[in-house]
């Protein structure tokens, strides 16, 4: 059995593997403390993992009918995210590994978001093309083996879920701003203002979604707060149109360019129902298998991370006690 400590953002999880059958995943959603803010704030994200760590981790375990005592391993996110939050997460595992000798499995989040693919029922086996777009990245991922995967292609900016967020936040909605985003744009016509589908000409595979926000900061700038008002089904429409027409255009482009014969999706945003319309009518007619795994799992989750912590190797005590955190886009580093 694994037990998965995923705490890289504002989402305080936990969940406990046997193989690939999740037998437990618990999600402790933080998004209450940040919504007076209108996102998340790295300080609170941490100070609220603090308290929430051990009765989720608690929780995951009696969900899974399991003591510690029947864990084998105990699997982490250790990077990339906030680094007091990740860090977090990594004390705790750390905390419950070392004095039972267990062995750590420190797990790269991106691979999770990957690696939720490969839980039962119906894992999907590479070689597949990953869409991951969250809160915090966005990459297609060439992935041919369930030990890692290749960039293929990335933000250079701001990731699409950020532009959600902010775009959201414009047009006054909570935070999240993504699923809030959507509800509204159901009562708008994407074709309402022509904005831009950034990188649309560009050869590569790389995304940016600054200057979409931008446009949308212009655009309500001129409306004004009335017309703005007026208007905010058809703005948000008209965003999400863009927002999911750059991401289904690279996904085109890179099933052009290499042998894929399934795709598969990843990470908060893969939660947008138009986005995941889109690239079911894409795979169609690409002639490509489409897995799509369930909500909870495109989200942040610990079970991804335990997914990803099958295929990764593990730390021996006392070696991961040295082990340390990486907020940004790194390999993980072996212990001195
Ligand atoms: O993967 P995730 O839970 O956390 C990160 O690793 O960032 O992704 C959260 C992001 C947020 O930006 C949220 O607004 C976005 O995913 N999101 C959505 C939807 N549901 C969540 N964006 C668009 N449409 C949705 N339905
Ligand atoms: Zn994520």
């Amino acid at each position: 059995l694994i037990l998965a400590i995923e705490t890289s953002c504002d989402d305080t999880c936990a969940a406990v593997l046997d193989g690939p059958h999740i037998l437990s995943n618990l999600i402790s959603s933080q998004d209450q403390a940040h919504a007076a803010f209108g996102g998340i704030v790295p300080e609170v994200a941490s100070r609220h993992h603090l308290e929430l760590a051990v009765p989720v981790i608690d929780a995951a375990l009696s969900g899974a009918g399991a003591s510690l005592d029947q864990i084998d391993s105990v699997a982490v996110t250790a990077g990339p995210g906030l680094i007091g939050a990740l860090l977090v997460g990594l004390s705790t595992a750390k905390a419950i590994a070392a004095p039972r000798r267990l062995p750590l499995i420190p797990v790269d989040h991106l691979q999770g978001h990957v690696a939720a693919n490969f839980l039962a029922p119906e894992p999907l086996e590479p070689p597949f093309l990953c869409l991951v777009a969250s809160g915090g990245h966005t990459l297609l991922a060439g992935v041919r083996d369930h030990s890692g995967h290749e960039v293929l292609g990335q933000t250079l900016d701001d990731a699409a879920g950020e532009a959600f967020d902010k775009v959201a936040r414009l047009l006054g909605l909570g935070f999240p701003g993504g699923p809030a985003l959507q509800r509204l744009a159901e009562e708008g016509d994407p074709a309402a203002f022509d904005l831009p589908v950034a990188m649309a000409r560009d050869p590569g595979l790389d995304f940016s979604f600054s200057g979409l926000k931008t446009a949308m900061v212009y655009l309500c700038r001129d409306l004004g707060e009335d017309g703005v008002g007026e208007r905010r089904a058809d703005l948000a429409a008209s965003f999400q149109a863009a927002a999911v027409g750059q991401l289904t255009a690279k996904l085109k482009r890179a099933l052009k360019r290499g042998d894929w014969d399934a795709v598969a999706l990843g990470g908060g945003v893969a939660a947008n129902g138009p986005l995941r319309e889109a690239v079911s009518t894409l795979c169609e007619e690409q002639g490509v298998r489409l897995k799509l795994v369930p909500l909870e799992l495109c989200t942040d989750n610990a079970a991804m991370i335990g997914s990803a912590a099958r295929f990764t190797p593990s730390l021996p005590y006392p070696e991961y006690l040295a082990y340390d955190a990486f907020p940004s886009n790194r390999p993980p580093v072996a212990a001195p």
